[in-house]
């Protein structure tokens, strides 16, 4: 299920001010534009490759946190200029070769300018995540081409899998106080590539069920 966390507190309205819009501005884009290319696309009688998405302005709190830790001022200037996942959405994708498709959607869109792409896929972390992060900007059409400073987007496109997987994990984040924080780091690595085996292997399935008929 879709879930965009779009309700600024009165916290993150004080802290972006009209900076907050910019931020919606861009998450609004770049889903309606990729929600669009996704309906055409199975209006031509293809699979949608993306199947749920989420998407949030990063709260004053947390991009509060994340500016001192990375010895910024704590300004909306800084926030929207240095700190490149103020906006972010998250695209939950059935299968691994569905992100490849999403990715290539995610090109094509007109005015795209992106940034940074980091494959945690083909090369997971240490510690086993795996995701596809794009930063991009878009042209802000209700502008009007009046210039404005950068504004980025985050963009992480993940299997269902891997998810789940990155979910659990980012609990130990804030569970720093645990037994057994060793034995939990390896557990977690041990099924993050599992789940990559696993993912592959509903991949295989799919197409074999997908071929056409006398190609199996
Ligand atoms: P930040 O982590 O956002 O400061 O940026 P970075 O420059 O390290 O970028 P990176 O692309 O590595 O990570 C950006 C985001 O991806 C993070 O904010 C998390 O949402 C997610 N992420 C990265 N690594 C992990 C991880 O090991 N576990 C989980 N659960 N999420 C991760
Ligand atoms: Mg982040």
């Amino acid at each position: 299920m879709d879930e965009i966390m779009l309700h600024p507190t009165a916290a993150d309205r004080e802290f972006y001010g009209e900076g907050l819009i910019l931020l919606e501005g861009i998450i609004s884009e770049f889903l309606s534009c990729l929600g669009m290319m996704r309906r055409y696309q199975t209006a031509q009688g293809l699979r949608d490759p993306v199947a749920s998405v989420q998407a949030r302005v990063k709260s004053a709190a947390s991009m509060r946190g994340k500016l001192a830790r990375q010895g910024l001022p704590a300004t909306r200037d800084s926030a929207l200029r240095d700190v490149w996942d103020a906006a972010g959405v998250r695209l939950i994708c059935p299968f691994a070769q569905n992100i490849d498709q999403t990715v290539a959607l995610i090109r094509a869109i007109p005015g795209v300018e992106i940034l940074r792409e980091k494959d945690y896929i083909r090369h997971p972390k240490p510690n086993g995540y795996r995701s596809y992060h794009m930063i991009l900007s878009l042209p802000l059409r209700f502008l009007g081409g009046e210039p404005h400073g950068p504004v980025w987007l985050e963009v992480q496109l993940r299997t269902i899998a891997m998810d789940c997987w990155a979910n659990i994990e980012h609990q130990l984040k804030y569970k720093r106080d645990i037994p057994n924080q060793e034995l939990i780091v390896q557990e977690l690595k041990r099924c993050a590539d599992e789940i990559a085996s696993t993912d592959l292997s509903l991949q295989t399935i799919r197409d074999l069920i997908e071929l056409p008929p006398g190609q199996a």
